[in-house]
């Protein structure tokens, strides 16, 4: 329930005149206020002389000092957000006249006006730290997307999801291409006291793996090698890492089927029998020329193609695939070393898995939800890369758009939302958008994310580490939001 001013408390100011240089909209309406109320871009007002009914503003733009009071006083733009009557929240129809009175409103008034409530801890309103910004595990069933320049606390945001998502049952997978997760099972070292203000302690993850490529280094003692079997692999995804041609393609599918045709059923087929194959149709051709020496050309290429990804030694290498039952475990969190990876290693290792999740989802619906964390985004789905990359983004795509019903969430985390293709943008309906400067990088955003007033867009370039702003379809509106710190340890790359 919406309870009305508590009696006796101060007004802070007043609803000053209409004033053209504001260009207000019928839903805005401005407020005088002395200095010392020290009112803010982002604040919640209630607006009105009575108990009931009163307006519920937010302050979206000032102070400016343009009115003959100005030595004293600011003047701010508010946006009327919603209307209280007997209790019960009304659409804004009409506007307060000048001099009505305006006060604070209590923090818990302000969490529900604003949905902020759910079981996940993620901070407090910047600009009134009394507001815990919480979000319901049902964001999760939506994507997020954490956006924002390098050091500004993007990391550091969404590992606190992962905290939160593992606490409230979700399996976590995470494609970690610094290695800065590897050792979230211990409690952090850092960050101390400022987690004490959020009334939290050091804590590592409780139930934690780390997997690492069979070929690539890791400094995670222990973490479990493995490798990609050919046979699961998605041929069109595994064509374009391998850069192969249409021609070459064509060619690598039809030596798949020979040696599908020959290889007993037990058996898998493997890479290296493709090549051994496809080494002989060369040999033979060598000794007893049959083929057209442009048919030879693409078989010697694709050749070599293939003799490269084989020599990555991660393909039907000696060690087992990932068991998707150890992934989605409720609770657990799994990390991908991918530090020490090639770019091939990295998309041929992150098309394998995802298409093994969604596979494995489809067929296990009752497993756990599962958050996949794709860290650094930009540098390996990027609207350059868009057409080269095109079935691995469209796997990418699909594994969002089918796998949200399913209870598989992407957390996309990257500096250059603008070089994200604009199809995987959009799945991100929740963002968390730190610290921007580029011009290019925050239109982005700001095209294809409702609901945030002006005012909060040109806090972006000035938002210190940890702040950030959350739009979200769970929250009426947009928030400024200081960030908590992780509980668990992270790897700083400084
Ligand atoms: N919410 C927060 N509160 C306090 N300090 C924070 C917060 N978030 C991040 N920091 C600090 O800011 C620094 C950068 O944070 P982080 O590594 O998360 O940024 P990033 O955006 O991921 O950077 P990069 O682009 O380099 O990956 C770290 O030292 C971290 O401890
Ligand atoms: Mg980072």
């Amino acid at each position: 329930m919406v309870t009305g001013a508590p009696a006796g408390e101060s007004a802070i100011g007043t609803v000053d005149y209409d004033d053209e240089s504001f260009s207000l909209s019928s839903n805005q309406c401005v407020i005088s206020a002395p200095q010392e109320s020290m009112l803010e871009r982002g604040v919640f007002v209630k607006i009105g002389n009575t108990d009931q009914p009163y307006f519920i503003g937010q302050i979206i733009e000032g102070p400016f000092y343009t009115s003959r009071y100005s030595e004293t006083h600011g003047r701010y733009v508010a946006e009327l957000i919603s209307y209280i009557d007997r209790d019960s929240v009304r659409a804004v129809l009409s506007r307060p006249a000048p001099g009505t009175e305006v006060r604070t409103v209590e923090s818990g008034q302000v969490q529900s006006l604003l949905g902020v409530s759910g079981s996940m801890y993620m901070g407090y309103v910047t600009t009134d730290r009394k507001v815990s910004v919480m979000m319901d595990s049902a964001t999760l069933t939506r994507h997020v997307g954490v956006f924002g320049t390098t050091g500004s606390g993007k990391s550091n945001t969404i590992q606190v999801f992962m905290e939160e998502a593992s606490k409230k049952d979700f399996a976590v997978l995470v494609f970690d291409v610094e290695g800065e997760y590897i050792f979230m099972d211990r409690p952090t070292d850092r960050l101390i006291e400022r987690l004490e203000t959020f009334g939290l302690k050091p804590a590592g993850a409780r139930d934690f793996r780390v997997y690492v490529p069979y070929p690539s280094f890791t400094h995670r003692v222990g973490a479990e090698r493995f490798a990609v079997k050919f046979c699961n692999v998605d041929i069109d995804v595994f064509s374009e890492v391998a850069g192969l041609s249409r021609l070459e393609q064509l060619y690598f599918q039809d030596l798949i089927e020979k040696v599908a045709a020959v290889t007993p059923e037990t058996k898998p087929v493997t890479l290296k029998a493709i090549i051994d194959r496809l080494a002989q149709r060369l040999k033979g051709q060598a000794e007893y020329a049959t083929m057209p020496p442009f048919i030879v050309e693409v078989n010697t290429t694709l050749y070599s193609k293939l003799r490269l990804i084989s020599g990555l030694n991660i393909v039907d290498a000696d060690a087992e695939g990932i068991s998707m039952d150890e992934i989605f475990k409720e609770g657990r969190i799994s990390v991908l070393d991918l530090s020490d990876a090639s770019d091939y290693v990295r998309n041929i290792v992150i098309a394998d898995l995802l298409s093994k999740v969604f596979k494995y989802k489809v067929e296990n619906p009752e497993s756990p939800k599962l958050l996949i964390v794709i860290e650094e985004a930009h540098t390996f789905i990027s609207r350059e890369k868009r057409d080269r990359m095109m079935a691995t983004m469209m796997l990418i795509i699909e594994t969002a758009r089918r796998g949200r019903k399913r209870g598989l969430s992407l957390g996309i985390v990257t500096q250059q939302p603008a070089h994200l293709p604009s199809e995987i943008l959009e799945l991100c309906n929740t963002r968390i958008i730190h610290r921007i400067s580029s011009t290019a990088n925050i239109e982005v955003l700001k095209e294809s994310t409702g609901n945030v007033p002006e005012g909060l867009w040109s806090t972006v370039p000035s938002l210190g580490r940890g702040e950030a702003i959350i739009a979200t379809p769970k929250y009426s509106r947009a928030l400024p939001v200081t960030m908590r710190p992780t509980m668990s340890m992270r790897v700083v790359m400084e």
